[in-house]
């Protein structure tokens, strides 16, 4: 660590407590004492201004702005297609991000939503940046970190090696938790859920917190924190904020290679036209309905078709525009969109209540969210 980097982690602590993430004095500590940079060591991506398609460019340790921006407030993607690192590409890449360095005040937020106490034992979905926090506000000893990428664990734990920190580290799929480290104080998951998994109720002392990400398909996510009832289930809120994450691997959409050809479905006047999707609560309320779908929308013969598909069911709906008039196109086993109008019809109905007033309850039986009227 040089003078440098202090200087940098001290502004960044700064930052983090004047936007108001920051808001204990052991966590600023933490953010103070970890350097960022070094899990950055192999670079980062950072997105190439063009028209079309995202392109990511690398940004390597040799870069003269690669220290300052490690500490800048910025997610800052590490991996690209599952495999692809910094060092790999020469140029630019157009394909997806898969591992990130989680935005700063994003961390943090999270981490004092987390609610932990000196003594508290914690299993971490995701290993980066946050595990060194996590190290250094609890102990090494009593963090465990799960990562399903190997390469990324190992990167990981070449970071933490050099902060001095050696949590217990785990490659494998963090939704089905770590039982041997059971049971926790708390759960916490830098990766979206589309379900949050029983075992990490399992694995949860009674009174503990589980606080993670509720994604979807839809891409409207909240972020939500469940207490472990006696009984063995969990219940909580969301906390609000509009968090968005990278989706856990293997609940990750099925890729829309094969479409359908959407005809001969059954056809009706629409009561609800697409763009209610346009609405972070509405299509959140829409990914309830309709949790296994994707949303696209098609060119055909001039005009514009927006469609939902369950890609797995086989099931779609196609919503087309005539003057003011929308009609919906449904085929397969399920009629998605009519399970998108029942529900958003029903929540606007309930006087469209905010996140905040939802409720999620896990059981063995899986995962309910509802929500209760204004
Ligand atoms: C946004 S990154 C956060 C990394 C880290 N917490 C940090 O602060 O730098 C999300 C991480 O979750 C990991 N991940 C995705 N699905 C997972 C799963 N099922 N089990 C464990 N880790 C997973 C990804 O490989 C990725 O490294």
């Amino acid at each position: 660590m040089t003078d440098d980097d202090k200087a940098l982690r001290l502004a960044l602590a700064e930052r983090l407590a004047a936007g108001g993430y920051l808001r204990t004095a052991p966590w600023r500590a933490a953010v103070e004492e970890v350097p960022r940079h070094e899990f950055l060591r192999g670079g980062f991506f950072e997105r190439a201004d063009g028209p079309g398609p995202t392109a990511w460019r690398p940004v390597l340790p040799d870069d003269p702005r690669w220290l300052a921006r490690c500490y800048d407030d910025d997610s800052l993607v590490t991996q690209i297609a599952g495999t692809i690192v910094p060092r790999d590409i020469r140029g630019e890449i157009m394909r997806a991000p898969t591992s990130s360095r989680t935005l700063p005040s994003l961390v943090v937020r999270m981490l004092e939503d987390l609610q932990v106490e000196d003594g508290h034992r914690v299993q971490e979905i995701g290993t980066g940046y946050s595990t060194g926090l996590l190290c250094a506000r609890l102990g090494d000893s009593l963090v465990t970190s799960m990562e399903v990428d190997a390469g990324v664990s190992a990167s990981a734990n070449i970071a933490l090696g050099a902060c001095g920190y050696f949590p217990e580290l785990v490659v494998g799929d963090g939704l089905a938790g770590h039982p041997g480290g059971a049971p926790y104080d708390r759960t916490i998951a830098t990766c979206g859920v589309t379900d949050l998994p029983y075992a990490w109720v399992e694995q949860t002392r009674p009174g503990g917190l589980i606080l993670a990400t509720l994604c979807g398909w839809l891409h409207s996510s909240e972020l939500a924190r469940l207490t472990v009832a006696e009984d063995g289930t969990a219940r909580g809120t969301f906390l609000g904020g509009q968090i968005s994450f990278m989706l856990a691997r293997p609940q990750l959409p099925p890729p829309l290679d094969n479409l359908p050809a959407f005809d001969n479905g059954e056809e009706r006047t629409a009561v609800l036209a697409p763009d209610v999707l346009d609405d972070w609560s509405t299509r959140f309320v829409a990914q309830i309905a309709a949790p296994r779908a994707q949303r696209i929308s098609l060119d055909r013969d001039g005009r514009t078709e927006h469609v939902l598909l369950d890609a797995d069911a086989g099931a779609w709906a196609v919503l087309t525009q005539d003057g003011d008039t929308w009609t919906v196109r449904q085929g397969g086993p399920e009629r998605l969109w009519d399970a998108v109008e029942d529900h958003v019809t029903r929540w606007k109905a309930d006087g469209a209540p905010p996140l905040e007033r939802f409720e999620v309850t896990v059981t063995p039986e899986g995962q309910v969210i509802t929500w209760s009227k204004v």
